[in-house]
């Protein structure tokens, strides 16, 4: 092959993969299987290993990582990276109605999503590509973390059609699915390394990595549900996701339009009880009136948008009394230790029992009979 077709090879396994990819993680209707998918990549890595002047930095070879060692840079926030106002329940969601009614009248709609349980992350676009990814930090800057978000499958690195803003930041949830943690923790504690606490450490702890090889091996996922730019998408902020959504990003499909507070009500018990149902943790819902326009005229407090507030579920996090430790002898003869407790709701369900991995476990925590133990519940109940 000569150099011009072997650039037009590169070019179309690139944007065959891409297409792939966005078809697997996002849309959910993959249409090859993972050996051809795998065998397509390895051809691109050849190719563009044999031919370095073809270099991209959005290729999506570059999804598995790689092993250089890296110092997060630090890195300003264009637009400072705020949180959200809480609420518990709904008297304090009726006074932020009240607010906003007071402030722009009647005519308004709310969007509600979930509110995802993971780290926050800042996604800097440019000409469509994935230029920077940088974490909360402390609001005003925060860590940039590009490599290891490029090895979560579901972020577009280039984005898909031709219509998006030439510059934009969008925010999101970086997070571990249930599924994920579990297996993660199996095999930490098979090493004798302590479990994560919950799939928000996990998430929290790995997208920090130093290798983001490994970050790739901790198949974290991203919920993007946030704009920045100097030029809006659409004054509907439920209408600029589903832009976001033609683009290629990920974006939830649990969004609900709500014209009053019962339809807000209706939503968030709803999610109160079917979370356990969904493959990763929602701590709570998040309440945004959805026009641009009426957010700008809203505006922020020096902590958080006037426009929106977030409203969290009852603690997943209980604590009670250890009474007795029993040994379990698992199929393989491995000896799994599981702590009986006093009885204590938790999410829902009354926890009587959690296990304690391994004697490890035991040892590092220190817990002995009697003690007053916290009992979380993550992705499974620690
Ligand atoms: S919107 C200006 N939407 O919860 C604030 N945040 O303390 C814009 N979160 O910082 C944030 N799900 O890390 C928004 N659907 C959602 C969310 C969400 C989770 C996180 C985010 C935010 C924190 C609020």
């Amino acid at each position: 092959m000569d150099k011009k077709a072997i650039q037009q090879k590169i070019t179309a396994l690139r944007s065959e993969l891409m297409e792939h990819n966005l078809k697997y993680y996002v849309q959910n209707i993959p249409v090859i299987s993972d050996y051809d998918f795998d065998q397509k990549m390895k051809e691109l890595q050849a190719l563009e290993m044999e031919n370095p002047e073809f270099a991209d930095t959005n290729s999506p070879t570059l999804r598995v990582g790689n092993d250089s060692n890296q110092n997060f840079k630090q890195i300003k926030h264009k637009y400072p990276m705020l949180s959200l106002g809480n609420t518990y329940n709904q008297g304090e969601l009726r006074d932020f109605d009240n607010r906003i009614r007071k402030a722009i009248g009647d005519d308004f709609r709310y969007v509600c999503e979930l509110k995802f349980d993971g780290t926050a992350i800042g996604l800097t676009y440019k000409g469509g590509k994935l230029v920077q990814a940088v974490t909360r930090g402390d609001g005003q800057q925060g860590d940039n973390v590009t490599p290891n978000v490029k090895t979560i499958q579901s972020i577009p690195l280039v984005l898909q059609g031709n219509d998006y803003l030439p510059e934009f930041e969008i925010r999101g949830e970086i997070f571990m699915p249930h599924k994920v943690f579990e297996r993660l923790n199996k095999k930490r504690v098979a090493e004798s390394n302590s479990p994560f606490a919950n799939p928000r450490n996990a998430a929290s702890g790995s997208i920090k990595m130093i290798q983001s090889s490994e970050v790739a091996k901790r198949h974290l996922d991203c919920f993007l549900y946030y704009f920045l730019s100097d030029s809006a998408v659409d004054d509907s902020h439920a209408r600029s996701l589903e832009k976001a959504k033609e683009w290629g990003f990920k974006v939830s499909e649990h969004m609900k339009l709500a014209k009053s507070m019962e339809e807000v009500f209706d939503f968030i018990n709803y999610w109160e009880n079917e979370r356990e149902n969904l493959p990763y943790d929602i701590d709570g819902c998040v309440i945004k009136v959805d026009s641009l326009k009426q957010q700008n005229d809203l505006g922020f407090t020096s902590k958080s948008p006037r426009w929106a507030i977030s409203y969290k579920f009852k603690a997943e996090r209980v604590h009670t009394k250890l009474l007795s430790i029993d040994f379990q002898v698992g199929r393989t003869g491995a000896i799994t230790p599981v702590a009986n407790l006093e009885p204590v709701a938790l999410a829902g369900t009354t926890v009587k029992r959690a296990s304690l991995h391994n004697a490890d476990v035991i040892q590092n925590l220190d817990v002995r009979i009697g003690d007053r133990v916290f009992v979380e519940k993550g992705g499974e109940i620690i």
